[in-house]
């Protein structure tokens, strides 16, 4: 059983918090850590909209999402408590309206205390919040401000974000969320990497034929389309999520875990992205979006039909990436994503080449090379596809077989999921969880380029039914190098 370590006490400001992010995942994440007891007594969570409303109209918008799926009794009976530390103020982001005094004054009764901004606003309006934050004075040397994704929509408005943001607070006080650092699985990506040594001296372009991540979601857009379809897939999900992912496989092993050290590793491998030009554009980029079709036994409706009109955003994007170094060169990286995809699944597979040479006898079967399959979700675990001798007389027969980490088999079932764990390493000051301004403005280069090369190359958008694995050209993509992409289970992907 895990143990859990209280944090300090703090004052959480979150602003946006009548919006989706706050009731959906940010109240929902403080409640569970209060219910196990990690957060003191004296700490509080301060809710800023742009509505008037009473503290209990505020409250029971905050409960919606934390019992829609049915809480434990236990839960239910602490919720009153968890209440009577919450406060809500109404004021705009940026500075004007009286509710900032209000928040001015409950802030001061305790100015040492660990202060936490949380921006859950659109990017565009950071820079002015973090002003107003700074002209009332609440900036003290304990605040921290969180600034969710997307941080900008290209390069240049994120360094104009990071720009602002950074005239008020000091880079080791911002925490950029990226949600899938705080996954379990994907932090244990690090120690699967480099707390073993089978894997370091194999864990190159020598020994591995390619690597694949998949994000796939069975989801739509849903209520999310106004803001979904100005990013599309590339920048929602590539030049954050897939790109952390990518980094975590890629990077050199960091002398620490330090974040500083974790990070500037990152930063080498995001920087030495192969670009994309329009050249390579028909072999390494596949654009995509959802028609309607079937999924979960029901039809589901096209993109254009839910965002209202005909749209050129990508809801699927597959790379085939490369980088530029020595433990690398050469070697594919394909990433994917997409919405409305068969099934939710979000797996890392690292395929190693075959064996030198091949010692069986023919009518043995055949000999397949291994492959590390990361599962990130649903069904966290990882697999391991060896090859083994059938057992039983009879001579040699081969069998392809996964020694197998489930998670579910093998720990406790509930762990604190992204947002919860994030939100205490905030507490804590532990930014390795975090992305770097160097991080993201390099990410956002490398995805730039990619849409500047879809533009030149007019890179086509191909719709693939919902329910489907996307367009038959993410196929063609990987079939062209003679390869497969992989479900998961070590088999090969059925195909639409
Ligand atoms: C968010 C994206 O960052 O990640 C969403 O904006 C996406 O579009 C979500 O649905 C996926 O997160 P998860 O944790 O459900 O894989």
């Amino acid at each position: 059983m895990a143990e859990l370590v209280p944090v300090e006490s703090f004052d959480i400001v979150i602003f946006g918090a009548t919006g989706d992010l706050a009731r959906r995942k940010l109240i929902p994440a403080l409640f569970h850590r209060w219910c196990d007891d990690q957060i003191p007594e004296n700490s509080r969570v301060i809710a800023v909209g742009r509505d008037e409303m009473s503290l209990e109209q505020f409250q029971s918008l905050a409960g919606e999402f934390v019992f829609a799926e049915g809480a434990e009794p236990a839960r239910r009976a602490r919720w009153a408590g968890f209440l009577e530390h919450m406060i809500y103020v109404a004021a705009d982001a940026g500075g004007e309206r009286a509710g900032w005094r209000d928040l001015k004054q409950i802030l001061s009764s305790d100015p040492e205390k660990i202060r936490i901004f949380y921006l859950a606003l659109p990017p565009s309006i950071y820079g002015q919040t973090c002003q107003a934050i700074k002209t009332h004075g609440l900036n003290t040397p304990h605040a921290r401000v969180i600034l969710e994704k997307p941080i900008g929509h290209d390069f240049h408005s994120a360094k104009r974000v990071n720009e602002a943001v950074g005239e008020v607070f000091p880079e080791s006080s911002i925490f950029r969320i990226d949600h899938y650092l705080g996954k379990e699985t994907v932090q244990n990506l690090l120690i699967l990497r480099f707390a073993n040594i089978l894997l370091e001296p194999i864990w190159n372009a020598n020994a591995i034929d390619h690597v694949q991540i998949t994000v796939a979601e069975s989801l739509g857009v849903g209520t999310r389309a106004g803001y979904y379809d100005r990013a599309g897939a590339l920048r929602d999900m590539v030049q954050n999520h897939l790109l952390q992912l990518l980094c975590l496989v890629a990077m050199e092993p960091p002398s620490s875990l330090d974040a500083e050290q974790v990070r500037t590793e990152k930063l080498k491998v995001l920087r030495a992205l192969r670009v994309i030009d329009v050249e390579d554009a028909r072999h390494c980029l596949v654009r995509g979006q959802y028609a309607s079709g079937l999924i979960d036994g029901g039809v589901a409706p096209g993109y254009a039909q839910e965002v209202g009109a005909p749209s050129q955003t990508e809801t699927f994007v597959a790379i085939k990436a490369g980088i530029e170094n020595w433990r690398w060169a050469g070697m594919p990286f394909y990433m994917r994503t997409g919405k409305r995809m068969q099934a939710r699944r979000s797996e890392i597979v690292i395929q190693f080449k075959p064996v030198p040479h091949d010692i069986i006898q023919a009518d043995a079967g055949s000999l397949q090379p291994n492959r590390l399959v990361i599962r990130l979700q649903p069904d966290e675990g990882v697999q391991l596809l060896m090859m083994t001798k059938d057992p039983g007389p009879g001579g040699v027969r081969l069998r392809y077989v996964p020694l197998n980490l489930s998670y579910a088999d093998t720990f406790e079932k509930n762990y604190p999921d992204a947002y919860e764990r994030l939100l205490m390493a905030v507490v804590r000051g532990n930014l390795g969880l975090f992305m770097r301004r160097d991080e993201v403005e390099a990410a956002w280069r490398w995805t730039d380029a990619v849409m500047q090369t879809w533009t030149e190359a007019d890179t086509p958008l191909h719709l693939y039914k919902a329910g489907s694995d996307g367009p038959d050209k993410a196929r063609l993509l990987l079939r062209r190098d003679g390869r497969e992409w992989f479900d998961g289970d070590g088999r090969e992907s059925a195909g639409t």
